[in-house]
């Protein structure tokens, strides 16, 4: 059965953005480096339009993370960064120039409407006002049997494992402290959101790739 299922980089502090994220850090400040693993592999890069990297254990996470994906979901913060109207959003088409990395439809979650905004290479951004089920029941049908990712941010996350919608998520740990930003697992309720911990991966980068399954 397709699964709902995440991927995020988080620093040992817990952290999956530095603090005061803005245009110039968009991952927040000293944010980046939990994407340094993922930035020199060829898996990331291919998606990216970029030539080169390393083909390791790494790659093959990427790899592994993108396979069978049918369909993405994020919230508004992860998509632009901005808050409020679009009309005054400074990065209202997204982070990733005309042909984004994703190769599918990607539902926005967001409080402000707007029309579908289609792109190269396989992507369109829709727009989604009302709610995470709805976000997820226009994904899964976008996806057909393929899986449906959550790509982020941690506000997002939270909703879907608040919810009991979520079936696997990998974190990506870092060994780096961020000190502050957004942490992933906050707003959620410990009694009720319990996990089982699938494979490991190692990597020459220091990081580890692990797999949790959430119980329902
Ligand atoms: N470490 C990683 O792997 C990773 C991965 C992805 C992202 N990130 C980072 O995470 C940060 C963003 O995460 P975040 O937690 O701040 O925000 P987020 O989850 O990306 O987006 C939150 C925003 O989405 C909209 N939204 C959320 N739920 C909604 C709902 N139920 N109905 C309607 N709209 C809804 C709202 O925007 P509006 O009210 O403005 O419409 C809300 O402010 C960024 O710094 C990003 O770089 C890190």
């Amino acid at each position: 059965m397709a699964m709902l299922r995440l991927d995020m980089s988080m620093s040992l502090d817990g952290y999956v953005a530095g603090p005061n994220p803005s245009m110039e850090h968009p991952l927040g400040e000293g944010g980046e480096q939990l994407h340094q693993w993922a930035f020199a592999v060829a898996a990331w890069r291919e998606r990216h339009g970029l030539s080169g990297g390393d083909r390791n254990p790494d790659s093959e996470v990427v790899d592994e993370s993108v396979r069978d994906l049918g369909a993405t979901i994020m919230g508004r913060s992860m998509f632009s960064g901005g808050h409020g109207s679009w009309a005054s959003d400074p990065n209202a088409n997204g982070w990733w120039g005309d042909d984004p990395p994703f190769h599918h439809p990607v539902f926005v979650l967001t409080h402000h409407a707007r029309a579908p905004l289609p792109m190269q290479g396989g992507t369109t951004f829709t727009f989604v006002t009302d709610g995470p089920l709805a976000a997820l029941e226009q994904a899964r049908a976008a996806a057909g049997d393929k899986d449906v990712a959550i790509g982020g941010g941690a506000n997002l996350v939270q909703q879907y494992l608040a919810a009991g919608l979520l079936d696997e998520l990998q974190i990506h740990h870092v060994p780096v402290l961020l000190g502050g930003g957004t942490p992933l697992f906050a707003n959620l309720d410990p009694g009720k959101v319990r996990f089982e911990r699938g494979r490991v991966a190692e990597s020459p980068t220091g990081v580890v790739h692990v797999k949790y399954r959430v119980l329902k």
